[in-house]
C-alpha cells in the first residue's frame, strides 16, 4: 500500500484525503489491497472458465453470496454450481445497466450478500467500470477482485510466454474492429507490424478471417505465427495452430464464431528465444545474479 505520509505536496485542502491522493483517483485506492475483502459488491473475475483457476479471494466471495449476477456462457456453469451454492443466480445477458443496477442495489440493501461475476478478469473487456460507477451514485459501493484472463490460460494451454527473450518484448490486448471499433481504433496491424509484440485478440473468433486479409494486405509475413484457443481451459478447449495466412480457414473448418483467443506472433511457438539475463550466467557465476536488471526480468 501507498504510504500516506512520505508526500510532501503541501497539499492540506483535504484533511481525510490522502496526501498520494490525485484528482479523479478515489481515497480508497490507498485503503484496500487488490485482495482484501471490501464494503460492498465485488466485481469478481471467474477466471478462464476451469473453476479451479478462480482466485481463492473470489471463491470465498461466491461461497458467502445470497446472490450472485454472471456473466453467462463465459462463466462456466460448473463453476457456479461449486462455489454458488444456496445463491440465487442471475445470468446478466440480455440485460441492461436499467435492470442490472437496480437489481443489485434492491438486494444489497436488504443486507444481501452479492457478488457480480465477470469472466477472465473484470478489467479486460468488461464493461464493469460503468456498473461499479452506476452502483456507486445509488449509494452502493464497489471493489474489484482480480481474475485470470483468457490469454494467460491460452499461453498456459500453448506453453509458452507472452513475452520471450529475443522473441517478444511486449504484450498487446487488443479487439478487431466492428460495432464497438472504428477502422482508424483498430490497432491489430501495428502491433503485428511492430515485431516483438505478442498480440492478444480478444472479441475477433467470428473476424479471423477479416482481421488476417487486412494484415496480409497490410504487407504483414503470411508465415507468422497464430494461434486460436478455443474455451482455454475448459473440457472442450481446442487449438488451432496456423499462421497469418492459413489460420481462417482452419477457424471456418472448426466452426468458430466465438469464445476464443485470437494469439499473433512469434511467441506462439516460442521458437527462437534466448535465456534471460537471469539465468544466463548460472553455470559459470554458481549463484543468482542480483543485479536491479536480473531481479527486473524474473517479474
Ligand atoms: C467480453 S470479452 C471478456 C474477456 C474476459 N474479461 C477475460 O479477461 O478473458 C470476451 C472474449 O474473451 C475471450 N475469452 C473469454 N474466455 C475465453 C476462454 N476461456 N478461452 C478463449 N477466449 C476467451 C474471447 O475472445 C471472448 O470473445
Amino acid at each position: 500500500m501507498m504510504g500516506s505520509n512520505d508526500s510532501d505536496d503541501g497539499n492540506d485542502s483535504n484533511d481525510s484525503a490522502d496526501p498520494d491522493s490525485i484528482d479523479g483517483v478515489d481515497d480508497r485506492v490507498f485503503e484496500r489491497n487488490a485482495g482484501d475483502r471490501g464494503e460492498g459488491v465485488p466485481f469478481v473475475g471467474a477466471g478462464p472458465g476451469d473453476p479451479r483457476l478462480l482466485t481463492v479471494a473470489g471463491k470465498e466471495l461466491l461461497e458467502d453470496a445470497d446472490l450472485v449476477v454472471h456473466a453467462g456462457s463465459l462463466v462456466n456453469s460448473e463453476l457456479l454450481e461449486a462455489y454458488c451454492d444456496g445463491a440465487d443466480l442471475v445470468n446478466s445477458v440480455g440485460k441492461d445497466l436499467e435492470e442490472l443496477v437496480p437489481l443489485m442495489r434492491d438486494a444489497y440493501e436488504d443486507g444481501r450478500t452479492v457478488v457480480r461475476l465477470h469472466s477472465g478478469d473484470p478489467a479486460i473487456y468488461g464493461a464493469a467500470l460503468e456498473q461499479m460507477d452506476a452502483l456507486e451514485s445509488e449509494g452502493v459501493p464497489t471493489y474489484f477482485v482480480p481474475g485470470v484472463t483468457s490469454a494467460f490460460a491460452a499461453s498456459a494451454t500453448l506453453r509458452t510466454q507472452l513475452t520471450l527473450n529475443e522473441v517478444s518484448n511486449h504484450v498487446a490486448f487488443t479487439r478487431p474492429q466492428g460495432k464497438t471499433l472504428s477502422e482508424e481504433q483498430d490497432h491489430v496491424s501495428e502491433f503485428v507490424g511492430m515485431g516483438d509484440v505478442t498480440t492478444c485478440i480478444y472479441l475477433g473468433t467470428h473476424a479471423v478471417r477479416e482481421t488476417m486479409d487486412r494484415l496480409l494486405e497490410d504487407g504483414h509475413d503470411p508465415e507468422t505465427p497464430v494461434a486460436v484457443i478455443y474455451h482455454a481451459s475448459w473440457p472442450d478447449e481446442d487449438v488451432l495452430l496456423g499462421t497469418i495466412d492459413d489460420i481462417a480457414e482452419k477457424v471456418e473448418t472448426a466452426g468458430y464464431r466465438a469464445s476464443a483467443l485470437v494469439v499473433v506472433g512469434d511467441a506462439v511457438t516460442g521458437a527462437g528465444y534466448e535465456r534471460s539475463y537471469l539465468y544466463g550466467d548460472w553455470a559459470n557465476s554458481g549463484a543468482a545474479d542480483t543485479t536491479d536488471e536480473a531481479e527486473s526480468t524474473d517479474d
